[in-house]
């Protein structure tokens, strides 16, 4: 099992849900921890909830500004020196039907989850690779089976696996790589998601507040980066089309297409 202790772990998404709940895995395992989003405050208030917050650092950063990621990186090795690991965690989501989506959202759903974790995946690869360090990658279940009202988040997660697996493929022996897809997680996040105009969905959906809990979700994927695994599946019922698309495919699309959206 890998140790995190006195590790550099760079947090995404770290204001919110399965983020903020993996700062606090990460921070009770002894890693120090920069937790980066667009919402200051927010960071702050999960710093303070942290086990010896002024060990912690918060680092405001918006995934569609890839021109900041330089100076962001920068300010992370002048306050620590190193970085040991990358989560690559900040995303959001859709609530609209492919057809009635503008492609400005389509782009900006791509850029939030997929170019934005690229390009500062780019930016941090040559200090993971000095410290022999990890990215780990919070994909989805849509990461791996398209569905209703997901589009283009569906396609960005698909996505992830692309980039990611390929990566893992050239930076073997110098760069771990872990991808977690989780299923329903019990977080805010339908409330973010973009509708096809781009404004937020503003409700909490069913598939959220009854899915895992978060602590639970992130205890899962810290154990799976622990362990080094290439991928993890994480959640209830749910992921059971995975592997029902993968070995059963006539029985996957006749089930899926009973799935509630919301
Ligand atoms: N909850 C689920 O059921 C579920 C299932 C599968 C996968 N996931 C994935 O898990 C990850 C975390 O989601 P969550 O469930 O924890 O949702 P959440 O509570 O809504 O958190 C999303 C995080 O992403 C950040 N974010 C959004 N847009 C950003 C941007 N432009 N730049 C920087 N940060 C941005 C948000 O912070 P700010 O608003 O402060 O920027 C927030 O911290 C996402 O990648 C999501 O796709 C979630």
């Amino acid at each position: 099992m890998l140790s995190y202790h006195n590790k550099v772990v760079w947090i995404t998404g770290a204001s919110s849900g399965i983020g903020a709940s993996l700062a606090k895995g990460f921070a009770s395992l002894g890693a120090t921890c920069v937790l980066s989003s667009r919402n200051e405050k927010q960071l702050d208030w999960v710093r303070n909830q942290l086990a010896h917050p002024e060990r912690h650092l918060v680092l405001p950063l918006d995934l569609t500004a890839s021109d900041t990621f330089p100076d962001a990186v920068g300010f992370v090795l002048n306050a620590f020196g190193r970085i040991d690991v990358l989560v690559n965690n900040g995303g959001v989501s859709q609530r609209s039907l492919a057809a009635e989506t503008s492609l400005a959202v389509d782009h900006q759903l791509m850029e939030v989850n997929f170019f934005g974790p690229v390009a500062l995946t780019k930016a941090v690869l040559p200090y993971l690779r000095k410290s022999e360090g990890q990215i780990i990658v919070i994909s989805s279940i849509a990461g791996k089976f398209g569905f209703f009202l997901r589009s283009t988040y569906a396609a960005a997660k698909h996505a992830l696996h692309g980039f990611f697996e390929s990566l893992a493929l050239e930076e073997e022996g110098k760069v771990r790589v872990t991808i977690a897809c989780p299923g329903k997680i019990n977080t805010p996040i339908s409330m973010s998601a973009l509708n096809e105009n781009g404004e937020k969905h503003n409700a909490m959906d069913d598939n959220q507040s009854t899915g895992m809990d978060v602590d639970v979700c992130a205890h899962k994927i810290i154990r799976a980066a622990r362990k080094n695994r290439r991928e993890v599946l994480i959640g209830k019922k749910e992921i059971i089309p995975v592997y029902l698309k993968r070995y059963f495919p006539y029985m996957f699309w006749r089930i899926i297409r009973n799935q509630k959206a919301v």
